[in-house]
């Protein structure tokens, strides 16, 4: 199909807006309100266009074949020219004293393009204040053009529904819960509505005096120079004025740098621009990446003082006796690689034991397990993965063979039907959420959630299920037998691509909806219910986090999940699959590089001679040849005596694990304790040496995120002086040991990967340069595979597998003495303990603590209510903390977020682990609660979004504004305006 623009023939796509195709065929049309990931707007009338002789606004006219579409007509100019003058009435112009100044504001822009000298429509100043209450960005409403982006990205991508516009109101404006200060409102502060506003009218409170040269004026003198301006314009008219702007804008280019780098939060694996002015970051800048576009969440668009903050570790420290001294880098490497050499010449190479992060790239878990393997001599390495994902990944290598999500996040959007299961989807995977809420809200796909808490998504779901704490196989065994029995399963798909149908079939005999309906306290009638919307869907994508994973039966859990995609033949096409939500922005490369007991780098085992001999060859070393320890046997190990050293980074081991006491009891029983942060954390409390590294935007390296896609960060600061990037220590502490490694550069590492993996043979840095990207595995020239298995499975005859899964008691469970269940999880504010999030003034602000959330019908039995001191005790500790009343929680079960290191919810939960990846039954924790007598303020303060009153609308409702009386489309009359 094709149209023609101004003479020109363009071909279109089937459903294509004209705005982009005019776009793409390279004609210049003025255009405000549209951006291509939120799509047609249609606010600002800028982008009309005669179509067959007809004015229609090109962004919200579907290309059709045959059109004759003209941008450049005296109608079609005017009324863009028109269009464009009554945006002006709500700007004033004062580009040079902007921070937005930058180069890409669209109203600058479009002032230039359409060679405005003189406005015609006065500027009309808004009767409201600026909006300065929310710590991370304002809203002026006087420079506010109505062109509802933000809305729209509020509404209909991040779908956080606070965003309106009151179009009846005589001065219309952006409104935040209908009409709240933005502080007060439910707004989760993600920032989408500022990245998309096409001015100044929403900023980050960074940028503003900080990026122009002048804007840092008090406001008496900006206001001065802008009344000089505005006084010779009608003179001189806006062409010399831009150009002065315009030159103030490119000098700028002096001191802003723009760095690309990935968030180093959570496993969705958002990209963006970081812009620094200095140390200083202006502002973060998503646009281009392949998971998020435009998106981002709180910590990934405001979550950086971290890397800024006063107490960075810059000098390595050297414990005396219960205190620590300040020592150079040489001293302390040498005291390392010489206790390492001890230790392991006196009690053994498997006496050590080291733990990678999956904060960190995946060349740094590379070279740690090399330091682990190569050097010392021990497969003792693991991440934290063994806390989160390792169950995940067995039931996956069970039934359909890669430890990975089956597609891509575009494959959930556009899934007919998402199954979340144990997962506070919209708080731990903030940008992956707004994908599934957009298709939900808009594309009528269905959503079951079934959790403990009836959190975000929960709310939003058509089926919400609330099994028992620990029972989710039970009903997802049961809604398989169902299928099967009732000749819903897909057949056909079963017959060419599933084995082990029989066996199976015999292992989900007990498990009956009666059974299930007792176990899980879910009505038979919902199980049916679920079990054909599963059937029936157009695509099913299953997404799961830790609600299933830290349970004893992690393994069999995830395992049942892929069973029952299997039973459907959810498998092999778009829109289906398996989403083991990773936690970390690297626990996947974490993993996929090797730092983990039994496996080399790509899942290679350590026990297969052939591999071992292949590694043994590339690093010209002789390799151990049993699987070592994983995280939770090692903690053993040290208790036991056999476990003497331990070198640890970017990990909070002695929050993060499970039985946090007991944990903490094996640290300080260490001979030898090495902890390289960036911070002096907890777990460097038990240290003997603490080594001072850097964050991610003080290094170059990859990090590959939940849906397989490794991606490149680049540097976006120098070190901070006195700390290393943390593959520069372990090489430093390699060589003292005589590894004679010679990287100059994380390139130089994935040099060596690449051979050695075939699962990624063909990732290069060349191939990963700027926002290009690769998701495993990727062969050797370059092809990779953003939806997995669409050939066969990754079995040995291509098959996937029915694996049986039994039924087993949960763990640790409540009786008369511990009669609540205590579940926990992420916020969304806050990463884990909160050790880099705390350190952003505006997250403290807004959520300043951990607390309790304890369900109404409790809280009246028990007299507690929102402040409230409780106290928790279970089997392994105790902790204090505030409760906070919400239907969130059910009857006897309680919440506690993670985000405390002064009384952290791990010194409650046990040492039951899952059967097979020891993985920590952290959800299966019995506890007793004690009123303390004392109230205090609620703990979540007024300013946390949690208590908005979202106002839901789709979209930014643009026919009231059509429908207002004093509006007219523009080009109807004819309206001079002065143009050069
Ligand atoms: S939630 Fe807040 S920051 Fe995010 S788009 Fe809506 S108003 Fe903007
Ligand atoms: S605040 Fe919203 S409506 Fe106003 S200019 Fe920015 S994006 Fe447009
Ligand atoms: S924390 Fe996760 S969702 Fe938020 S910006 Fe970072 S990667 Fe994206
Ligand atoms: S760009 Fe088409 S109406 Fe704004």
């Amino acid at each position: 199909m094709a149209v023609t623009i101004n003479g020109k023939v363009q071909a279109i796509r089937t459903g294509e807006s004209l705005i982009d195709a005019i776009n793409r065929c390279g004609v210049t049309l003025p255009q405000v309100c549209y951006h291509p990931q939120l799509g047609a707007v249609q606010t600002c009338d800028a982008c009309m266009v005669e179509v067959d002789g007809k004015l229609v606004r090109a962004c919200g006219t579907i290309a059709a074949d045959g059109m004759n579409v003209i941008t450049d007509t005296v109608g079609a100019e005017t009324a863009q020219r028109e269009a464009f003058d009554r945006i002006l009435g709500n700007h004033l112009l004062y580009c040079t004293v902007c921070d937005n100044n930058n180069g890409n504001c669209t109203v600058h822009n479009t002032t230039s393009l359409l060679q405005v000298e003189h406005q015609k429509t006065p500027f009309r100043p808004k009767p409201f204040e600026v909006d300065m209450s929310n710590p991370f960005y304002r809203y002026d409403p006087d420079q506010c053009i109505l062109c509802g982006r933000c809305v729209e990205a509020c509404q209909n991508l991040q779908v956080n529904e606070t965003l309106t516009i009151d179009w009846e109101e005589a001065y219309p404006r952006v409104l935040w819960d209908g009409g709240a200060p933005i502080g007060e409102s439910s707004c989760v502060s993600c920032g989408h509505c500022v990245t998309v506003c096409p001015c100044n009218a929403l900023m980050e409170k960074s940028m503003l005096g900080e990026a122009g040269f002048l804007t840092a004026l008090p406001k008496q003198a900006i206001n001065g120079m802008i009344d000089v301006v505005k006084g010779i314009e009608p003179e001189v008219g806006y062409g010399p004025i831009l150009k002065l702007s315009e030159a103030e804008a490119a000098m700028r280019e002096s001191h802003i740098k723009r760095t690309k780098t990935v968030c180093t939060y959570c496993g969705v694996g958002c990209s963006f621009d970081i812009w620094t002015k200095g140390r200083h970051i202006l502002k973060v800048e998503p646009a281009l990446g392949p998971a998020n576009g435009v998106s981002t969440c709180i910590k990934g668009k405001f979550g950086w003082d971290y890397a800024n903050s006063p107490d960075r570790l810059t000098q390595p420290l050297i414990r005396e006796g219960d205190t620590f001294r300040e020592a150079s880098w040489d001293e302390a490497l040498d005291l390392v690689a010489r206790r390492f050499a001890e230790i392991k010449a006196e009690t053994g190479p498997d006496s050590l034991a080291f733990i990678s992060s999956s904060k960190c790239t995946n060349e740094e878990s590379y070279l740690m397990q090399k330091l682990a393997r190569a050097v010392i001599g021990t497969n003792n390495m693991d991440n934290c993965s063994r806390y989160c994902q390792a169950p995940a990944t067995t039931g996956l290598f069970r039934t359909v063979g890669y430890g990975g999500d089956s597609g891509s996040i575009s494959d959930i959007e556009h899934a007919g039907l998402v199954l979340i299961i144990g997962s506070n989807t919209a708080e731990s995977h903030p940008v992956l959420a707004t994908r599934v809420k957009r298709a939900h809200k808009l594309k009528g796909q269905k959503l079951i959630v079934s959790d403990l808490r009836e959190n975000e998504m929960a709310r939003r779901a058509d089926v919400f299920l609330h099994p028992r704490p620990g029972t989710d196989l039970f009903w997802l065994s049961a809604v398989t037998r169902y299928i099967f029995e009732n000749g819903l399963a897909n057949k056909t798909f079963i017959d060419q691509w599933v084995k082990g149908g029989e066996e199976y079939l015999r292992s989900l005999e007990p498990f009956t909806l009666e059974m299930a309906s007792q176990r899980c306290g879910i009505p038979i009638e919902t199980l049916i219910k679920v079990a054909h919307m599963i059937a029936e869907a157009d695509g099913v994508c299953v997404l799961w986090a830790m609600g299933v994973t830290q349970h004893v039966m992690g393994s069999d859990t995830s395992t049942a999940i892929s069973n029952l995609l299997l039973t459907t033949g959810n498998y092999m096409k778009p829109g289906t699959g398996a989403y083991p939500l990773r936690g970390h922005n690297n626990v996947q490369g974490a993993s996929d590089h090797g730092a983990m007991p039994g496996f080399f780098p790509g899942y290679q085992k350590v026990d297969d001679p052939v591999i071992r001999a292949k590694f043994e060859k590339g690093w010209n070393v002789t390799l151990p040849p049993k699987p070592g320890l994983d995280n939770h046997l090692m903690i053993d190990a040290i208790h036991d005596g056999r476990l003497k050293a331990m070198y640890v980074f970017g990990e909070e081991l002695s929050m993060v694990d499970s039985n946090a006491n007991y944990v903490a009891g094996a640290l300080s029983k260490l001979d030898f304790f090495v902890m390289q942060e960036i911070f002096f954390t907890e777990t460097c409390r038990f240290a003997d040496v603490i080594l001072p590294a850097c964050p991610s935007l003080e290094k170059e390296g990859t990090f590959t995120s939940t849906e397989r896609r490794i991606q490149r960060l680049y540097q976006v600061f120098e070190p901070l002086a006195g700390s290393r990037p943390d593959w520069m220590i372990i090489q430093d502490i390699a060589n003292r040991l005589g590894a004679n490694w010679k990287y100059a550069h994380p390139s130089e590492i994935y040099k060596e990967i690449a051979p050695l993996t075939p699962l990624m043979a063909g990732v290069t840095y060349e191939r990963l340069e700027g926002y290009k990207s690769l998701q495993w595995p990727v062969a050797e020239d370059g092809t990779d595979q953003p939806l997995l298995y669409t050939r066969q499975f990754k079995t040995a005859d291509g098959k996937a597998a029915f694996y049986p899964v039994p039924w087993s008691e949960p763990s640790d469970q409540q009786d008369a003495e511990f009669d609540l269940h205590l579940n926990n999880g992420r916020l969304l504010e806050h990463f884990h303990e909160g050790n880099m999030t705390y350190r952003s003034e505006g997250i403290r602000e807004k959520t300043p603590c951990t607390f309790v959330e304890v369900s109404p019908d409790l809280a009246g039995k028990r007299g507690i209510e929102t402040g409230s001191w409780i106290q928790l005790t279970s089997r392994y500790g105790k902790v204090r903390a505030q409760a906070v009343v919400t239907t969130r929680v059910h009857g006897n079960e309680l919440y506690m977020p993670m985000n405390s290191v002064d009384e952290p919810v791990n010194r409650l939960t046990s040492s039951y682990t899952d059967k097979v990846t020891h993985t920590p039954a952290y959800k299966e924790t019995s506890v007793q609660l004690k009123v303390l007598g004392e109230t205090g303020e609620d703990p979540l303060p007024r300013t946390n979004s949690r208590h908005g009153n979202p106002t839901p609308q789709v979209g930014v409702e643009v026919e009231r504004k059509l429908a207002r009386k004093d509006y007219r489309e523009p080009g109807k009359e004819l309206v001079q305006i002065k143009t050069s």
